[in-house]
């Protein structure tokens, strides 16, 4: 569900006509939702709350957002006063999530790269764990620990081996993928770890793709996630959370109907049943993506004689990459429907290449040049992806809350772009 609804003819987000930010900030720009980002976590926690699901001191299971779907800090602090943690893979992630008030506490740091630097950064912050993906990994965080005198809390993310996910590109738990530790690893390394004088290992984490549309890969996954939990703990090993990570999908209205929480949750009860142990959760898109639409218009439609039919839109890929990296499909709404039939189109954008096409051969409501769409299911992976190729202007963003709107990224000026980069001794003529 979420609050993107014609009214009279037109397309509003909560109670703010889309048209009436569009004539304001220009396009192409971003909206979100301020009550579908409340929403969908309240829904998710509801539903792990409803099926016994707890944290480690007994409380609602912690829910990191993961912040790589929609880093905006309006996003981030609306999410962070309901309670929401965050799953970091950076530096700058981690310095976004304290920058909202999401407390260190709830702050998660995951990642197969991560910097000595950022390592003694999340130490410094005292976020809530460190995720290991690897040996070598392992090693340098033990190493920043001590230098700095700090005992480090981590936990090791293993790969399951069960890969999921809506495309290749996104699935994140097959054994020959680069993420996480196996499961002979993680035992040979919980225990090193545990018996070492700057590591602290809490538990275990997983996170097998994104875009999952059921739920028996997660199944699979969590339960051999439970069994080493449990090889663990015969060992004497305290493992206190299982971070249980693979994101739930959402509609992308041309894709199977995803899981409800309630039955993934219902589906992680069971699964975990009798373990009295913490959970955690990293979604990401589930929360974000239907909280957020890209708003474009029309330049205009380019017929040609032989029979394509082309609609520009002033929107391009390097503000959405979605469909041109993972083929994603994206529902384009008129914001003022026209009456009318249908009629077949690609959807491109001004970028020089091919791949600036976000559909081909798309059934679409009559559009006319100037004409305002909405590619629906952008909240998620859609600004925090966006690029200046081509030297187009990033984004803007535009947070809504009921009647009220705000600009919570401004579109920069072409000065302000141009003032980042400084020419080279040698050729400044000035
Ligand atoms: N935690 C970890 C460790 C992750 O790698 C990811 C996503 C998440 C959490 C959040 O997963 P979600 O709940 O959003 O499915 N750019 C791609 C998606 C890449 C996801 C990578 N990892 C897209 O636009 O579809």
């Amino acid at each position: 569900m979420n609050h993107f609804e014609l009214r009279e003819g037109e397309l509003f987000c909560e109670g703010v006509p889309l048209a009436r930010i569009a004539g304001t900030v220009g396009t192409p720009v971003y909206v979100y939702s301020s009550a579908t980002l409340e929403r969908h976590f309240t829904v998710l926690r509801t539903a792990l709350v409803e099926a016994g699901l707890r944290d480690e001191a007994g409380g609602a299971p912690l829910i990191a957002y993961a912040v790589k779907a929609n880093s905006n800090l309006a996003v981030l602090a609306t999410l962070a006063r309901l309670g929401a943690g965050a799953d970091t893979v950076s530096e700058g992630e981690i310095r976004r999530a304290l920058a909202a008030g999401v407390p260190p506490e709830r702050i998660v740091f995951s990642g197969v790269g991560k910097l000595a630097g950022e390592v003694r950064f999340a130490l410094e912050s005292r976020i809530s764990e460190i995720n290991v993906e690897s040996e070598p990994e392992m090693r340098l965080i033990a190493e920043v620990a001590q230098d700095l005198g700090r005992p480090a809390r981590i936990a090791f993310r293993v790969n399951p081996d069960v890969a999921a996910g809506g495309h290749a590109k996104i699935a994140t738990g097959g054994a020959d993928n680069k993420f996480g530790v196996s499961f002979s690893e993680a035992e040979r390394l919980y225990a090193e770890a545990a018996g070492h004088p700057w590591l602290e290992p809490v538990g275990l984490t997983c996170h097998i793709g994104s875009q999952i549309s059921r739920l028996e890969p997660m199944e699979a996954a969590f339960l051999r996630m439970r069994e080493l939990a449990e090889r663990l703990r015969r060992r004497g090993l305290a493992v206190r959370r299982l971070d249980l990570g693979g994101g739930l999908g959402v509609p992308y209205f041309n894709q199977p109907e995803p899981p409800a929480p309630a039955a993934y949750a219902a589906m992680i009860a069971r699964v975990m049943a009798g373990l009295d142990i913490g959970l955690a959760f990293e979604p990401g898109r589930v929360i974000a993506a239907n909280a957020g639409i890209l708003l474009a218009r029309v330049l205009h439609i380019h017929e040609r004689p032989e029979g394509r039919r082309f609609v520009v839109l002033d929107a391009a890929m390097n503000d959405l990459i979605r469909p041109a990296m993972y083929d994603a499909y994206h529902a384009i709404r008129p914001v003022r429907p026209r009456p009318g039939a249908v009629a077949i189109a690609d959807v491109v954008g001004p970028v020089c290449e091919t791949g600036d096409t976000f559909t081909r051969d798309r059934e679409l409501p009559p559009l006319e040049a100037g004409d305002l769409v909405a590619f629906m299911s952008a909240g998620a992976y859609g600004a925090s992806m966006a690029s200046e190729y081509n030297s187009r202007l990033l984004v803007p963003e535009v947070l809504v809350r009921g009647e009220e709107w705000a600009v919570v990224r401004p579109r920069p000026t072409y000065e302000e772009m141009l003032a980042r980069e400084t020419p080279p001794p040698w050729l400044d003529q000035a």
